[in-house]
């Protein structure tokens, strides 16, 4: 099939709404995100529709309508405070869950017995909407699980050739979809899709408490059986080709490590994409742009706090960057700027080498003290070293391994200002930080496995030490 590229033209929204009378596709701009028009009440335009994007059955189509009135012949009750929500936020990125009338098919709703939906605001599509002379579904106009479209190219791009036609208006302008509300329960609306409508701004026009689903804090669940309220959300969204990572921290280290990583990429020939400052605005587009130049990686940095938007629409965007790099998420910053020095003898070589890397993985700056292959060593010598090296201030702190973990320690807090710690449990490697500000650990290679001595460490460095009276115990100890 030819897709016919259409303008904002009267003429030309007429032959798209005759179009869509006819039962085809035709897709449309709106401010939050390009849709995929079709006549809402005709279940074969709804099967097409998800033919066209390649997207399961399973995931609910949101409906577009022109005037608040066209709820009434969608939904079975409108409650008030469902037309306080459309006067203040329609036409806009708000989409209302309501019970539908039994005239929406099931197949515009995903088999259920709820209907999603909203009004946009492009002054093109509203046309559409009244010229076709019904309500129109509208996922939005991507290849399922592609970067969602804020222009007609990104359109064309997914689905020439597989839609009728497409109305060329101008690019998105809020970036990212619609927010989900779910009013079904009337006791409780629920923010099932974070977008530019806040819960702020809602309970604002509400006067009352509006939360967000708590699913939307989770990884979803790679249980094929789970079936979140907005069936959406279990799918992998907005995925780019590249793998995407994302870093969150403190601005400053978090461009740190971007820069970091990139040099890497750079020296293994591997094309990156950096995202320095998202903006939900430009994010999608961005996304297309690192596909189209071929690169195998992203970088990108999670919103920070120096940004121009709301806590909440932070979230929104977050949520999205989340998805697109599969909840592949770095938390940088702070501690781990950190050098540590490590040393072992020969008891304790199997834990160190994993450790090296294991710390190096997650940004640490690690000396390696040795020894470097398993000879027989006395373990003395190694615990000294390696204190010594933390003392005087050549790496903040210091990880020892031998059999037990037991010789290498206490050779280590010999060393004046040395606080090493034995770790065997997780509570010991918590408290060792917590109560003992610890310096410095030492582990046993016949007591613990690598992952397990990979584990502990993560706690010791990742627990904050507790102030007040372990302060002045652990001033008595230094004095010794
Ligand atoms: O901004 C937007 O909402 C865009 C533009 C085109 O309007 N549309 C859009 O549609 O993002 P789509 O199909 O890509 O996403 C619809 C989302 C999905 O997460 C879906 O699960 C949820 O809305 N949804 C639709 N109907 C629902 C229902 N009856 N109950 C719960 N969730 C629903
Ligand atoms: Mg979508």
């Amino acid at each position: 099939m030819e897709t016919l590229l259409l303008t904002t033209e009267d003429a030309d929204i007429r032959r798209g709404a005759q179009i869509i009378k006819n039962g085809g596709l035709v897709a449309f701009p709106t401010e939050t995100v390009y849709g995929l028009g079709a006549d809402a009440f005709d279940p074969k335009a709804a099967k097409r529709s998800y033919a066209a994007k390649g997207r399961p059955s399973d995931n609910p189509l949101i409906v577009h309508i022109a005037k608040t009135e066209e709820l009434y012949s969608l939904a079975t009750e409108v409650p008030a405070e469902a037309l306080k929500l459309a006067e203040a936020f329609w036409p806009g990125p708000l989409t209302m869950v309501l019970p539908k009338r039994p005239e929406v098919p099931k197949e515009t709703t995903g088999g259920l017995d709820t209907v999603a939906v909203r009004m946009p605001r492009s002054a093109a599509t509203l046309k559409l909407i009244e010229y076709s002379g019904t309500a129109l579904s509208g996922p939005s106009a991507n290849v399922s699980g592609r970067p969602s479209p804020t222009s007609w190219l990104h359109v064309k791009n997914d689905l020439d050739g597989r839609i009728d036609a497409i109305i060329c208006g101008d690019p998105s302008e809020v970036g990212i979809e619609s927010t989900v509300l779910d009013l079904t329960e009337p006791e409780k609306p629920v923010i099932l899709r974070p977008g530019y409508v806040t819960p702020e701004m809602i309970s604002a026009v509400c006067g009352r408490e509006v939360s967000y689903d708590p699913a939307l804090f989770a990884k979803p669940s790679e249980d094929p059986s789970y079936r979140p309220k907005a069936p959406g959300q279990k799918y992998k969204h907005y995925a780019p080709k590249a793998e995407m990572l994302l870093f969150e921290g403190p601005e400053k280290e978090v461009l740190a490590e971007i820069k970091r990583r990139l040099k890497t990429a750079q020296e293994e020939g591997i094309k990156t994409g950096v995202i320095a400052h998202p903006d939900p605005r430009t994010f999608f587009a961005q996304l297309r742009e690192f596909d189209a130049q071929g690169c195998g990686l992203i970088l990108a940095a999670a919103p920070d706090d120096s940004e121009e938007f709301t806590g909440s629409l932070k979230f929104s965007l977050m949520n999205r960057m989340l998805k697109a790099a599969g909840y592949n998420i770095i938390k940088v910053g702070g501690r781990q700027n950190m050098k540590i020095a490590i040393a072992s003898d020969h008891g304790g070589f199997v834990l160190k080498q994993p450790l090296v890397e294991h710390l190096k993985e997650k940004g640490y700056e690690v000396a390696d003290l040795g020894i470097y292959e398993q000879e027989p060593v006395d373990y003395p010598i190694y615990g000294k070293k390696c204190a010594e090296y933390v003392v005087s201030g050549q790496a903040d702190k210091g990880i020892l391994c031998c059999g037990t973990g037991i010789g290498i320690g206490i050779a280590a807090n010999k060393i004046h200002g040395i606080r090493c710690a034995l770790l065997v449990t997780p509570f010991m490697a918590e408290m060792a930080a917590k109560h003992n500000h610890a310096n410095m650990v030492s582990l046993g290679g016949r007591i613990v496995t690598p992952e397990q001595a990979c584990e502990l460490v993560d706690i010791w460095l990742e627990t904050e030490e507790e102030h007040g009276r372990h302060d002045r115990r652990v001033a008595l100890l230094d004095e010794m």
